[in-house]
């Protein structure tokens, strides 16, 4: 598999599952209103946000996330893979999505799908992107933190610029049928984000449903499950025999690896791109 990306109107696609092609007739994918859709910048803990959103749907019963592979209970609209699922698919979907807003199919803006924007600070996303890329086939692979970093900065990564990104879907904030969760909250107080999602989606859970939820979507019970850990793609797009997307599960684990120029340079490229954005909408900030 070579290394680098697909490109499509300038930005960064992973190699495997996307084709200019597919990205264009993409863009006429059709929301139902029934739909619920997930949307991240990629490492924002996006696979967290699915299982729990299945097991709401499950009622907090595992068969479901137990038995399919996660990218088949909330197939990505943009991949090829993911497109096959979703077209002919009935009822309510569960759906995914890294597409920048500028990008994506515009029957989003006419349906009342229900969006959820993840969020997640975006140190922590660089350095799980990182780890994760550098065990993967499937995006360019960064020889260094030191290299990665720059490339992010500048957007050169799969999906783009996380600034661009955010801002364009954080524009969709305060409609109706749009909630901006965020990784911090998910990690800090999970049984009330859950409520949180939950009444978005107009769903209830009785007491032992939330508590078995909150076990299966734990880091260490999705470590174990293999339909959620990405373990089925050991030797294919995970090289790494020990790979898996499950690393550390943690908020602030780029403390351990910036150097104090790189924080400090992150913090004024921060300020700069988000300005103009009230700065609690991002919790970590
Ligand atoms: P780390 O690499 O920082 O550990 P995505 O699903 O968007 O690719 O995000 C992957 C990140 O979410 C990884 O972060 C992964 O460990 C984390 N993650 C996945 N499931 C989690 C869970 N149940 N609890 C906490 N973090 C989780």
């Amino acid at each position: 598999m070579s290394d680098g990306y697909v490109w499509f109107e300038g930005i960064p696609f992973p190699l495997v599952d996307y084709t200019p092609e597919h990205l264009r007739a993409m863009q006429n994918f059709v929301f139902k209103d029934e739909d619920v859709l997930t949307v991240s910048f990629p490492k924002s803990g996006t696979n967290w946000l699915i299982e729990i959103l299945c097991l709401i749907y499950s009622k907090g019963d595992p068969t479901w996330v137990q038995s399919v592979p996660i990218w088949e209970r909330s197939p990505w609209v943009e991949n090829t893979r993911g497109y096959q699922i979703l077209k002919d698919k009935e009822g309510p979907r569960l759906i995914t999505s890294h597409v920048p807003i500028h990008l994506f199919p515009k029957s989003i803006f006419k349906s009342k799908t229900k969006v959820i924007y993840l969020i997640r600070n975006p140190r922590d996303i660089l350095v799980s992107g990182y780890f994760f890329w550098i065990i993967s086939r499937f995006v360019k692979r960064p020889e260094s933190l030191e290299q990665y970093f720059e490339w992010f900065i500048q957007g050169h990564v799969a999906f783009g610029s996380w600034f661009d990104h955010t801002r364009g879907w954080m524009s969709m904030r305060g409609q109706e049928n749009v909630l901006i969760v965020s990784y911090e909250e998910l990690k800090q107080d999970t049984r009330s984000a859950v409520l949180k999602i939950c009444h978005f989606l107009g769903k209830t859970l009785e007491p032992e449903e939330l508590s078995s939820l909150l076990t299966h979507s734990s880091f260490q019970v999705m470590k174990e499950n293999k339909m959620s850990n990405y373990t089925l793609l050991r030797g294919w797009l995970i090289e790494d025999k020990n790979g898996s997307l499950m690393r550390k599960g943690i908020s602030g684990d780029w403390k351990n690896h910036f150097t104090v120029a790189q924080a400090e340079a992150f913090d004024r490229i921060f300020r700069e791109k988000m300005a103009d954005l009230p700065p609690e909408l991002f919790p970590w900030e």
